[in-house]
């Protein structure tokens, strides 16, 4: 019987992951190795510690996933390179020396097990993340993309056809995140501190700025915001009051989100699209989930998430990229190199 399992490995930052899926689309394993401790003292992702934590750990990471992948088959040896279809990787965008170590990784596998390669781009597989809990999204939708590296509101047209109607200017919503939460002294990274910290507080307790809310296009800026928040802490600090860190972290959050919610439903209204997705770490907010879900959903859009924990990076949404890649034969040549400024 032909093998039809793909493997894919990413590494375009701080994690390095490694997933299986079969032809129908069943996840049958999937690793995630974070590197985050090692990171979080520097309040950041170091880029040279980040290569030398891929390269120390991605061969235990791919045995680990191999022996799940059996386990899932419920088969007692673990699954062996010859028996995949083909081995997907990470190709960009990201850190280039992190994305060197899974490129160079995926090639030396393939090769030797004589498979195919399938280059994958890392945002791609962010909007791919929806197709795991809602396997009939079809084009055009509207999309939006926000991550740590990455802020982007994008039309897609059809499937590899994308539109990109807008990005920030500045930081991306993930990084105004990290960038409060390292203000505040909070650790890295911020977006789930941040969340949390919002559960408790009230969201109209401080007036932060909602930049480029009324621009008449699709770009964003967060870092006046940031700096906003910067000032309101130094202003209480001088004034001797004690800052309330939930409802600061409420006040932020609702900023950030009501421009992610007005220029997507303007998209969506001049698109005439009906479908609307998110991705990227961010999506993994409860509130931002929450929020588009309600308002959208009120107005006639079907709403479709990722599973909450494919939102941050992990390998199960570029194994459903490469999934489609190998049916359609769309395969890599062996001197494919990592790029880090890919797009859409
Ligand atoms: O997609 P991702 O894992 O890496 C990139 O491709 O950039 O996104 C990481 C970003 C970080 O900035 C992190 O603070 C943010 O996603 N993030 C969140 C949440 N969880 C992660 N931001 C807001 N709320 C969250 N719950
Ligand atoms: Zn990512």
């Amino acid at each position: 019987e032909e093998s039809s399992l793909v493997m894919a490995i990413e590494s375009s930052c701080d994690e390095t992951a490694v997933a299986i899926i079969d032809a129908a689309g069943r996840m049958l394993a999937n690793q995630v190795s974070t590197q985050i401790d090692f990171h979080a003292r520097f309040g950041g992702v170091v880029p040279e510690i980040a290569s030398r934590k891929h390269v120390e750990v991605i061969v235990g990471v791919v045995d680990a996933a191999l022996e799940e992948a059996a386990a899932s088959l419920g088969l007692a040896d673990s699954v062996a390179p010859g028996e995949l279809a083909a081995v997907g990787v990470t190709q960009g965008p990201g850190l280039v020396g992190a994305l060197v170590v899974g490129v160079a990784f995926a090639k030396g596998f393939a090769f030797a097990a004589g498979k195919p390669l399938i280059a994958v781009n890392h945002l791609e597989g962010h909007l791919y993340a929806n197709l795991l809990t809602t396997p009939d999204l079809e084009p055009p939708f509207i999309f939006t993309l926000v991550s740590g590296g990455h802020t982007m509101l994008v039309h897609v047209r059809a499937w590899g056809d994308y539109e990109v109607l807008g990005e920030t200017l500045d930081d991306a919503v993930g990084e105004a995140f990290d960038k409060v939460a390292k203000a505040l002294g909070l650790g890295y990274p911020g977006g789930p501190i941040i969340s949390r910290l919002a559960e408790d507080g009230d969201s109209k307790a401080i007036d932060f700025p909602r930049a480029m809310m009324h621009s008449h296009d699709y770009r964003f800026s967060l870092s006046g915001l940031k700096t906003a928040v910067v000032t309101y802490i130094e202003q209480e600090a001088a004034a001797g009051r004690t800052i309330h860190l939930p409802d600061l972290a409420a006040s932020f959050e609702a900023a950030v989100f009501d421009v992610q919610f007005k220029k997507a439903w303007d998209a969506l209204k001049q698109t005439g699209a009906k479908e609307y997705c998110l991705g990227g770490g961010v999506a993994a907010n409860p509130h931002l989930r929450e929020l588009l879900v309600r308002k959208l959903s009120r107005r006639g859009v079907r709403v479709t998430l990722p599973p909450q924990h494919a939102c941050t990076d992990n390998a199960a949404m570029i194994a459903e990229v490469a999934r489609r890649k190998y049916r359609e034969g769309d395969y890599a040549a062996f001197d494919m190199d990592a790029d880090p400024n890919m797009t859409l």
